[in-house]
């Protein structure tokens, strides 16, 4: 068993495509060296998915939230639900929200409301949010901008330097997908502009599988081929970006 801890700060683990072995992802993950991960809800049904999963295996911790692509279910009472849950144990953060016009998978005003809600809501309960931004760089730099919300994670990231300089401005912290390990990303400059201390990984399980299991269904055990490309990229050793990356994690999401 590897020595170095590093931590998936994003995975889906209720999606099913891994619900149904969540054992031997973990036990397979932990082979790997990644001693926590954070499972990231989709939606209201979603979020009593992710507080359970957190309740039932050590190392797992929960968000609760609405992603964009959902938003038109973000009714008050969903919203409701969400805040609820929020307070159970294992729950470390409010998300996946933000803004999607790229896929415009929800009406874009639904999109805002929703944003703006769970702004509000991180707020409130002192937690960070986790924001997924495509093709919005700029409406999403002026909702961030109008919250002020200072615990912040921008996850996957594949915007313009704009908004990676407005989250970091904000405090937040930037986290990096298997997509870093396709030959044709063209992030490279922006990737090395990210301090130290403000950079995480994540698989996004079990999406964007990193190179050379692309294709494949990903699971969190695979953020260890993200972490070594990002060091490889940045021109920093695998040790010192594993053990910041998940120092970085669990500061932004208060694991102990
Ligand atoms: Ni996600």
């Amino acid at each position: 068993m590897s020595t170095i801890t590093l931590i998936d700060s994003h995975a889906h683990l209720t999606d099913p495509r891994l619900v149904s072995e969540t054992e031997d992802i973990l036990l397979r993950a932990r082979e790997a060296g990644v001693g926590a991960v954070v499972t990231i809800a989709s939606n209201a049904g979603d979020s009593e998915r992710t507080v359970a999963l957190a309740a039932a295996y050590e190392g797992v911790y929960a968000t609760v939230g609405i992603h964009p692509h959902e938003a038109s279910t973000a009714t008050p009472e969903a919203l409701a639900e969400v805040r609820d849950l929020a307070t159970r144990p294992g729950v470390v953060g409010i998300g996946e929200t933000g803004l999607d016009f790229y896929y415009d998978n929800a009406p874009r005003d639904a999109q805002y409301a929703s944003f703006r809600a769970q702004l509000k809501l991180a707020r409130e309960l002192d937690l960070p949010v986790i924001v997924h931004a495509r093709s919005a760089d700029d409406e999403v730099v002026s909702v961030i901008r109008e919250a002020g919300w200072g615990r912040g994670i921008l996850h996957c990231f594949s915007g313009g330097a704009a908004l990676l300089e407005a989250v970091l401005e904000l405090g937040w912290y930037v986290s990096f997908s298997g997509v870093i390990t396709f030959p044709k990303w063209d992030g490279k400059e922006l990737l090395r502009s990210v301090p130290l201390n403000r950079l995480l990984v994540e698989t996004d399980s079990p999406y964007l599988a990193p190179v050379p299991f692309r294709g494949k269904t990903n699971e969190p055990g695979h953020v260890r081929q993200v972490a070594e490309r990002a060091a490889e990229l940045r021109g920093e050793s695998f040790e010192v970006l594993a053990a910041a990356t998940a120092a970085n994690t669990r500061a932004v999401y208060r694991i102990g």
